[in-house]
């Protein structure tokens, strides 16, 4: 019985983790397609999207930091990581701004990221995740120039999520400008992109936790590292709720009222209780 709490627990506590928070930092930048080929209704649609997706974060220079760029034949820098500091600021700043048209230089918007954006002078912080989440509609004009530019930032320790809208889109090249196969995301249409918030915040929360706790080791040990977090996390919660239904083994042992009547000073209460409150300070200390 008090394995079947503990798996519960933990299960509950995982999926209410990713779902309404992320509990990590980072410096994030969100580079917007806006090439004639998109439209002015779907570069609105990708707007939209990045005001409902910032909208998921905590916001500010000791947790996360956005920046937005778009680009089309040339590059344009919508706003800093430092420049604002709440969640109002950001998105009364994303309804200015405007479509530009043009081509689809990726290469271009790339570099400037990666000569600009994560700059001290611009708000970069070097202690904390960089992500890069690039939103484009079709083809880059230059694909080799992409492919360059793209490996380039990478170099930067970058985690770079590409995403795909509709069906004008190379999946190879996403795949080129990713950090990660894994990390190319492709919907059908712009109205598509509302599905897919949460699995990109997912990512960019896995990546974020990555860069952050273990700077550049692979995604294999940190996952390691998450596991045994939620086992430590499983048994916190078990002894709560063990506690409410006296179900866990160890809860049993201390706390059955027979036990505890038997028992006048209980010594063992305090040394469980140190050893079982664990899990809630590990948990806490990787979250600030
Ligand atoms: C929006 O654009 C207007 C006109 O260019 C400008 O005065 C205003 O400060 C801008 N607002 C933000 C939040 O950037
Ligand atoms: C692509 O970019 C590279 C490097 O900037 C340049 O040498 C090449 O001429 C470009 N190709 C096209 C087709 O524009």
């Amino acid at each position: 019985m008090w394995m079947f709490t503990f798996l519960i627990s933990t299960v509950l506590l995982h999926f209410a983790e990713q779902s309404t928070y992320c509990p990590i930092k980072a410096d994030i930048v969100l580079l917007i397609d806006s090439s004639g080929s998109v439209g002015k209704s779907n570069f609105q649609k990708q707007i939209d999207f990045v005001k409902d997706f910032v909208n998921r974060f905590s916001i500010g220079s000791t947790k996360n930091q956005f920046s937005v760029v778009t680009f089309a034949t040339a590059v344009n820098n919508e706003f800093w990581l430092n420049k604002y500091m709440n969640k109002q600021g950001l998105v009364n700043a994303l309804k200015n701004i405007t479509y530009i048209e043009g081509y689809t230089n990726t290469h271009l918007a790339l570099d400037f990221v990666r000569q600009n954006s994560f700059l001290s002078a611009n708000g970069g912080r070097p202690n904390f995740g960089k992500i890069v989440i690039i939103l484009t509609d079709g083809k880059s004009n230059n694909q080799s120039a992409t492919k360059k530019a793209a490996g380039d930032l990478h170099l930067l320790r970058a985690q770079v999520i590409s995403v795909g809208i509709g069906s004008g889109t190379d999946i190879l090249e996403l795949e080129k400008i990713a950090s990660d196969k894994q990390y190319v995301v492709h919907v059908e249409n712009f109205d598509a992109l509302k599905t897919i918030e949460t699995k990109i915040q997912y990512v960019a929360c896995q990546q974020t936790s990555v860069s952050d706790t273990l700077q550049g080791t692979d995604l294999h040990s940190s996952c390691k590292i998450d596991f045994w977090i939620w086992i430590l996390v499983g048994f916190g919660s078990c002894l709560i709720l063990g506690l409410m239904f006296k179900l866990c083994w160890f809860t049993n042992l201390n706390f059955s009222t027979e036990e505890r009547n038997k028992r006048k000073v209980s010594s063992t209460w305090n040394k469980e209780k140190m050893t079982t409150n664990r899990p809630t300070k590990t948990r806490k200390e990787l979250d600030f």
